[in-house]
């Protein structure tokens, strides 16, 4: 898979490539590239955004800059790009993160992220740039770089051999192997702490009634009690 992500902050994501699960991604293949606005914009000073037009606060991605980066990265007209790749603008409006988007995006063989700063872009962008747009949650950050590092995260872990076990993947909280809902509780050594004990079951050793107890928990869990 490989995964571009539009920034005026690729340096954000050194840390986030430095994790073991995204080398371990990138090391089985994935190929995650980071594409700079100030390297291909065509305005002078390395200007990439602009004062809303209409007033109000903030700065706004300009259109041209998008269109300047784009371009440069894939070689074709801007607009172009979305019927090769899966291009998506990050906006805090936009089609909300889950676990079934996630799965959608870890099967496309390539996907662009577009990160917008301040106030977020120029809708022009989003309309004739990007075939998409991804919410992280209804709240406003500052930019779309910690989103396209959640998107990223979810997105790899979910690809072969990013985790350790290829089971922890298929098992793991709103996956089809459990319906839907979230995980049943885990614990580990001690098997008492505090006087806090683990739940017997999970000691006795009996696959079948751990497999019922956790159904039973994950189900809990979905539904609120
Ligand atoms: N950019 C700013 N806020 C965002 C959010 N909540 N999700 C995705 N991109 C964003």
């Amino acid at each position: 898979m490989e995964i571009d992500v539009f920034t005026l902050f690729p340096k954000w994501f050194e840390w986030f490539e430095a994790q073991r699960h995204v080398r371990n991604a990138i090391e089985a293949g994935t190929r995650l590239r980071y594409v700079d606005f100030r390297a291909h914009t065509p305005l002078s000073g390395g200007q990439v955004d602009d004062t809303p037009f209409g007033g109000g606060a903030g700065m706004v991605l300009r259109v041209d800059v998008m269109d300047a980066a784009l371009r440069a990265h894939y070689g074709m007209d801007a607009t172009e790009a979305r019927n090769h790749r899966r291009v998506i603008a990050l906006t805090p409006g936009g089609r909300e993160l889950d676990e079934r988007y996630v799965s959608e995006l870890a099967q496309e063989p390539a996907i662009t992220l577009l990160c917008g700063r301040y106030e977020g872009f120029d809708e022009r962008i989003v309309e004739h740039y990007a075939g998409e747009t991804l919410s992280i949650g209804r709240y406003v950050l500052a930019g779309g770089e910690l989103a396209a590092m959640v998107v990223c995260d979810a997105v790899l872990r979910k690809l072969p051999g990013a985790l350790g076990h290829e089971s922890s993947a298929a098992e793991e909280s709103f996956s089809e192997t459990l319906g839907g809902a979230p995980e049943y509780p885990h614990y580990t050594r001690p098997a008492e702490y505090r006087g806090w004990s683990v739940p017997e079951v999970l000691l006795s050793g009996h696959h079948e009634r751990i497999r019922e107890w956790r159904a039973e928990q994950s189900a809990r869990r979905r539904d609120g009690d």
